[in-house]
């Protein structure tokens, strides 16, 4: 090997480290740009604010309880399990990790808007329910989440109306 090949290799060898060097200690460039925060996984769809503050009107009685479990265990249960417990045979076949339901600290930073507004949007795979049912009914369904996860229900007075069971004003 000539002299002057083995420089030419000390150059590029040194010129290669120092540039892993530099790589590793430049702090990213400003760009006087915040750059918008970006929701973290798994739960990824964004949720207005509007939607987060949203009320439930349908009050957390066993009727409202009752009525959503029914839905449940037609429409949610494939993927969500019977129990909620997130073990459907769908879930279970696709290999979707689902969340628990029936543990108290799964939902527990969810509001009943957000609540109400996932299982509007849905989340891929699960199907959107907006159009698909009542927005009365995906009141339902929330407040058998939040059964799911042990909050009890106020017992049925048997007095509740047939169909609407809207009784808290709507605001
Ligand atoms: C095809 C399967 C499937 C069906 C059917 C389904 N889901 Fe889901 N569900 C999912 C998946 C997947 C997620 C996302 C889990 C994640 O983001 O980690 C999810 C997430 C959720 C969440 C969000 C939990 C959170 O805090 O982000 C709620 C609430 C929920 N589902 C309720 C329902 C209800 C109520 C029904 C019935 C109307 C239903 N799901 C039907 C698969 C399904």
């Amino acid at each position: 090997m000539s002299s002057k090949t083995l420089i030419l290799m000390l150059v590029l060898a040194t010129g290669g480290l120092w540039a892993q060097e530099k790589k590793e200690t430049t702090p990213p460039p400003p760009t006087g740009v915040a750059t918008p925060a970006v929701p973290e996984a798994p739960h990824p769809a964004a949720i207005s604010a509007e939607d987060k503050a949203r009320k439930n009107p349908v009050k957390f009685t066993e009727v409202s309880t009752d009525r959503g479990k029914k839905i449940f265990l037609t429409q949610c249960a494939l993927c969500h399990g019977d129990k909620g417990d997130g073990k459907g045979e769908v879930a279970t076949e696709m290999k979707l990790a689902l969340p628990d339901f029936t543990k108290p600290d799964t939902l527990k930073d969810r509001t009943d808007g957000e609540l109400f507004s996932i299982i509007g949007t849905g989340r891929d795979p699960m199907p959107s329910q907006a159009g698909r049912m009542t927005d009365e009914r995906r009141w339902n369904l929330v407040n058998y989440l939040r059964a799911l996860s042990g909050k009890v229900p106020e017992k049925a007075t048997g007095k509740e109306p047939e169909e609407n069971i809207i009784l808290v004003p709507a605001k």
